[in-house]
């Protein structure tokens, strides 16, 4: 909830009207090909129960017209059924006292024991459900044209001080290097992976999850920012408010040798008909082989009264949940499963890997929660570093000015 208090929203938003009985009012920001595919399945899902979907999407990836949106709704008494919030934020909402206890449905769908406790632990307010998890997002991964690097006679970087040598040679052969949309939210998803990869898990966890001074204003720090501004050198000039989609579009279509992005690129791909391995590959971004910033979407659920209303959030939660909403969303999406028993037979190998690394990197220690998705701290302070973020990004300002204030940014609650 981004630079609002959610005090002035309490009482307001205990007045819900809910939408017209058993009507499923959705909030979400799944507007792009691969998102919308996605988003239909639940529709499907949600329709063959009875219930009827209203769809309630605002555009704008990472999600922050949809909170906003959402915020005012709320405070006009006006609630949808669901909405699309994630990470801390779902603590924010629960303490307006404004969410449905999910637990009779979480209890009946044995949620406690599909659920990694990391997930579910996201999802409880004060030991109470009142989120369901949708899927499992990767965020630190490269996605790569294969052919752009061969014709470039380049070697795709493995460690961010590779990079820039990769950089040079696509841009000399005539290509953009890094595809990037120059919005807020995407400077600050290529931060988070460059800082992961410079300065490995432990220091992302210390410096973007603790908030640690020491982490923070060390120089660690100071060359992120360095290796950030190389990253900066090599997007094109067209950049400037470019949608994630269209960053992955160059990539598909050969303009762009690579993206930064989390693995919603991937429902891009997908929705192309491109094959991983073949058309496009999906690598860890630079440096993070052995850590994964994960990014889990879900959705809370608002009070409603009356058995109707009930009846079609208990279809929502269950639905979403379900194995088989569970693999054809996150085939679509790009993501994985986020509970258990859910086959991998139809996933392909990136989907595979994301798998195995989420629960490899769960026992090392090395699974980190994405700031730039909202899973790390309070949205405030994730919204004061980010402007930070994208203010060095966007200008001439030297790593240690950015330093400074990104740390002082941290401050903010
Ligand atoms: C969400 C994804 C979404 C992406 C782009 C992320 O914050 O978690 O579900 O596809 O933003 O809009």
């Amino acid at each position: 909830m981004t630079r609002m208090k959610l005090a002035a929203i309490a009482v307001a938003g205990l007045g819900l009207s809910a939408a017209q009985a058993a009507d499923i009012e959705v909030l979400h920001w799944w507007t792009s090909g691969g998102e919308a595919k996605s988003a239909a399945e639940l529709k499907k899902m949600l329709e063959a129960k009875g219930d009827k979907w209203k769809d309630f999407a605002v555009a704008g990836g990472g999600g922050e017209n949809a909170m906003t949106v959402l915020k005012s709704r709320v405070v006009s008494g006006k609630a949808p059924t669901a909405a699309q919030v994630k990470g801390p934020s779902i603590q924010e909402w629960g303490a307006e006292g404004v969410l449905a206890n999910l637990d009779p449905i979480a209890k009946a769908g044995n949620w406690d024991s599909l659920l990694p406790g990391v997930v579910a632990n996201v999802m409880k307010y004060k030991g109470n459900y009142v989120a369901v998890p949708v899927n499992v997002h990767r965020v630190n991964w490269m996605w790569v044209n294969p052919e752009v690097f061969k014709k470039a006679g380049a070697t795709v970087p493995k460690t961010w001080a590779d990079f820039p040598a990769a950089a040079e040679k696509l841009q000399k052969a005539g290509f953009i290097p890094v595809a990037h949309g120059g919005q807020p939210w995407q400077d600050f998803t290529v931060f988070e992976s460059v800082v992961l990869g410079v300065g490995g898990p432990k220091f992302y966890q210390d410096a973007l999850v603790k908030l640690d001074q020491k982490a923070l204003t060390s120089p660690t720090m100071e060359k992120s920012f360095d290796t950030l501004r190389q990253v900066h050198k090599y997007i094109d000039k067209d950049a400037a408010n470019r949608d994630w989609n269209l960053a992955t579009a160059m990539v598909i279509n050969g303009k762009a040798g690579m993206q930064f992005m989390g693995d919603w690129a991937k429902g891009e791909f997908t929705a192309a008909g491109k094959v991983p391995g073949k058309d496009y590959l999906c690598m860890p971004a630079p440096g993070t082989e052995h850590a994964f910033t994960f990014n889990i979407d879900s959705f809370i659920i608002f009070k409603q009264s009356g058995a109707d209303a009930q009846k079609a959030q208990s279809d929502f939660a269950t639905a979403v949940m379900s194995p088989e909403f569970q693999e054809v969303f996150n085939l679509n999406k790009g993501s994985i499963p986020v509970r258990s028993g859910v086959s991998m037979a139809k996933f392909d190998d990136c989907a595979k890997m994301s798998a195995k690394d989420f629960a490899d990197d769960a026992k090392a220690g090395s699974l980190v929660p994405s700031i730039a998705h909202q899973m790390a701290v309070p949205a405030a302070t994730t919204g004061a570093m980010q402007d930070v973020v994208t203010a060095f990004f966007n200008s001439n300002q030297s790593s240690k000015d950015a330093v400074a204030k990104l740390a002082a940014a941290a401050k903010t609650k």
